[in-house]
């Protein structure tokens, strides 16, 4: 588990398409090169680029908290334990940055994500109807660090 810089925008953006389609909404070049220039953003790279995390710090001015922002393992590597620990370095990293709270959203059909986040502590805390889409709902959740 590593860090990613700005030498791994290639892979980086290989290993989104490998796990996204279009319609889940991938990101672009330009937004990924400047995540991973940004202080605020970290992303954290499995092995050879078999799952990353995209982590971002966000404040309102009074309150602070992290965001989950991408979560992605190649299929070719699935069930083996790689999300557990992208999540487990994430939560590590939050709370270094003296993060408190960590928040998240994820599709409400996406039964293996929302079973791996209940099963990493985070709390389901409000239905986000029409948040991927017409007829595709969302779930908010939060985790305390
Ligand atoms: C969701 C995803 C990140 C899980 O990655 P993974 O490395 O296979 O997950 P892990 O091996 O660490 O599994 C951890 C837990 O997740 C849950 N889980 C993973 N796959 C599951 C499945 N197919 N069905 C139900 N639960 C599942 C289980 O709780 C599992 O714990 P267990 O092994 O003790 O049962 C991966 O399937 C993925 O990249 N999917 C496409 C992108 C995506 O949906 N990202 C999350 C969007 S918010």
């Amino acid at each position: 588990m590593r860090r990613a810089g700005p030498a791994d925008l290639d892979d980086l953006m290989a290993l989104e398409a490998r796990c996204f389609s279009a319609a889940d909404g991938l990101f672009n070049r330009r937004q990924l090169r400047y995540q991973l220039a940004s202080p605020r953003c970290a992303w954290f790279v499995a092995g050879r680029f078999e799952g990353a995390a995209c982590l971002l710090l966000a404040s309102n001015g009074r309150d602070r908290w992290g965001r989950l922002y991408s979560l992605a393992v190649d299929p070719a590597h699935r069930n083996k334990g790689i999300a557990k620990r992208l999540l487990a370095t994430s939560f590590a990293w939050f709370q270094e940055q003296g993060v408190q709270v960590m928040r998240a959203e994820v599709k409400s059909t996406n039964l293996a994500a929302r079973r791996l986040y209940a099963d990493l502590g985070f709390v389901e805390h409000e239905e986000l109807p029409n948040y991927y889409g017409l007829g595709t709902s969302g779930i908010k959740l939060y985790r305390r660090m």
